[in-house]
């Protein structure tokens, strides 16, 4: 399993957006991670697909977008764009989760449920074998830079030995308050995806920041 560091362009500069995500391409990154707020789901209003398509034919990468918003079978079609790697959606907030994850399949999307802090894994269960990812959050959804939350761990790590015993393949994304020294708790319990926003655009020099996660996700700091 590929293991990826994802910049939150949620602390990205959005006076100078193409230099700054342009820079992190430079230095690896290829695909970056889209908060999408509706101001109701969660107390914060973000972004829809125009930023998403006016940067398209500019840049390489592509996106993981990550539907903060009430009932997203809606909004799932408007991200039916090229540059959309994968679209998740949160089991707190999808009406019908089976159907919107199979609307964002059709798609030919990776489709993610995202699990809020207080909620169980075990509410993933009748999904596990459809998803193409997971995204625990480490923080309660809404804004940047928030503290992480422990109580995340053991939640990563169920899942993931969860998945070894199911023989599944779906990838493990952490979201929320990663920094240089938490990056390494949600590495040693099988995050495969990391998502930094802070950390990096918070950064003096965000793309030696990304460098710096990005090695110690690849556990490049484990002497053995
Ligand atoms: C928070 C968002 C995160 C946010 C993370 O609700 O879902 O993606 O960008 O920001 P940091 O890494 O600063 O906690
Ligand atoms: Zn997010």
């Amino acid at each position: 399993m590929q293991k990826r560091i994802l910049p939150s362009l949620l602390s990205a500069p959005f006076y100078c957006l193409e230099p700054a995500v342009r820079n992190l391409e430079t230095a690896g990154a290829d695909v970056f991670h889209y908060d999408v707020m509706d101001g109701h789901f969660v107390p914060n209003l973000t972004i829809g697909p125009l930023i998403i398509k006016s940067l398209h034919n500019r840049l390489q990468s592509r996106f993981d977008v990550h539907l903060m918003v009430a009932n997203p079978d809606v909004q799932i079609a408007w991200f039916d764009l090229p540059a959309v790697r994968s679209l998740t959606i949160h089991v707190e907030a999808s009406r019908d989760l089976a159907s919107d994850l199979q609307r964002i399949r059709q798609r030919n999307k990776r489709a993610g449920i995202t699990l809020n802090p207080p909620t169980p894994s075990h509410s993933l269960d009748p999904y596990l074998e459809t998803i193409d990812q997971v995204l625990v959050m480490s923080v309660n959804p809404g804004f940047a830079a928030q503290t992480f939350l422990r109580e995340a761990l053991p939640k990563i790590e169920s899942i993931a030995e969860r998945r070894e015993k199911m023989g599944l393949e779906f990838i493990i994304q952490v979201d929320g308050g990663i920094n240089q020294e938490t990056i390494a708790w949600v590495r040693d319990v099988g995050a495969d995806e990391v998502v930094a926003g802070n950390a990096i655009f918070g950064a003096a020099n965000p793309a030696a920041a990304y460098t710096y996660l990005y090695d110690k996700l690849q556990g490049k700091d484990i002497r053995t």
